[in-house]
């Protein structure tokens, strides 16, 4: 058996119950998040034959961050409940298999402990009701050094999740999380997300932070181009996991009209949701991303063990890669084009 298939079941024996049920569990009804890996699987090839295909570099650059592959981390949440240096030994894993971690605002690891580690980050930012909260949760990510913004924009409220018992929410402890919420007394209200964001706020963080903004959580090729038309330096096509609007579209559907929408503006195009396999990869690749994010698999493999097992699991899902783009008879991500694929 695959080693990244063991993962979620060796995972799941070492979790309190609640804990692996909030990592695997989408938002609703569950149909977005059991759509997607069957979504990528769709997929079949028109494989080239008698090409040189000896070679093979899968090195590429994100916002001209270079990585050995275009395998990159979502940010998450809670990864001190998995693991006890939670997002620094994710970092760590990530950073031995030369790629980029998103961090999320609500890490349980401070914005300059992520410095220190000196692995490409970027912050995932949630735009909160009150903007002196968020605006210096920005300022510290960038003193941290990191790279980019990556703006949640499917998040104006959190996904109603249906559990019956016990959630994870009773066994987070403090410091497991929000270890960036500045100095104050915040109430509720403050913490909440923005419901009222709209294009202006990629030109406003851009500005504030100096950084290339990422906006993530697009879905249409429309919206896409609101948000390179906004500034947006990329976009990630991604359903948060199918945690946030349930039903919503498999990403591996929706990758095609938002790539088609941003050729040729530069804005760069990423896709998360259901990624488990080098074809999967492929497929993503050949339909426009220049790079992917795994969220859950890296979960798992941290939870399973540590830096260790999340470099192991980038550095598998690279030979997968490899090889499917040597049998589909390319030698490089960027020599992979649309029609490579038909469903
Ligand atoms: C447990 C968990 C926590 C997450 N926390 C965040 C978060 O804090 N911010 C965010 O933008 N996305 C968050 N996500 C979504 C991921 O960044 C990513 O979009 C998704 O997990 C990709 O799908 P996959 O898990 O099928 O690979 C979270 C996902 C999971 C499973």
């Amino acid at each position: 058996m695959r080693w990244i298939d063991t993962l979620e079941a060796a995972a799941a024996e070492k979790l309190p119950e609640a804990a692996h049920r909030y990592f695997r569990q989408g938002s609703a009804g569950g149909i977005s998040v059991g759509e997607a890996v069957a979504a990528w699987s769709g997929y079949r090839f028109r494989p080239h034959v008698l090409n040189d295909v000896s070679t093979i570099d899968l090195s590429t650059t994100v916002l001209g961050t270079p990585v050995d592959a275009p395998i990159l981390v979502a940010p998450s949440t809670l990864q001190r409940m998995v693991d006890p240096d939670g997002e620094i030994a994710m970092a760590r894993g990530v950073g031995a298999a030369n790629s980029v971690l998103g961090v999320s605002t609500n890490a349980g690891t401070t914005f300059a402990d992520f410095g220190a580690t000196g692995v490409p980050w970027w912050l995932q930012l949630y735009v909160l009701r009150n903007r002196e909260i968020t605006m210096r949760m920005l300022d510290a990510a960038v003193e941290g050094g990191a790279r980019a913004v990556v703006l949640t924009v499917d998040t104006p409220v959190v996904g109603r999740k249906e559990d019956d018992g016990p959630t994870i929410w009773d066994l987070v402890q403090p410091g497991q999380w929000l270890a960036n919420l500045p100095e104050g007394e915040w109430t509720d209200d403050d913490l909440d997300k923005a419901d009222d964001l709209t294009p202006d706020v990629i030109g406003w963080l851009a500005e504030r932070s100096g950084l290339p903004v990422v906006v993530k959580g697009v879905l249409r090729g429309d919206d896409a181009k609101r948000c390179a038309d906004a500034g947006a330096a990329g976009v990630i096509v991604s359903n948060h996991g199918g945690r946030q609007l349930d039903g919503s579209i498999p990403t591996a559907q929706a990758l095609p009209e938002v790539a088609e929408a941003l050729a040729g503006t530069g804005t760069e195009v990423y896709v998360d949701g259901g990624i488990r396999r080098g074809e999967h990869i492929l497929a993503a690749l050949a339909l426009g991303a220049r790079a992917v994010f795994v969220g859950r698999p890296a979960l798992w493999a941290l939870t399973v063990d540590s830096s260790a097992g999340v470099t192991r699991l980038l550095t598998d899902l690279a030979t997968e890669l490899d090889h499917s783009l040597r049998l589909s008879g390319h030698t490089t991500p960027a020599a992979l084009t649309p029609d490579l694929i038909t469903t």
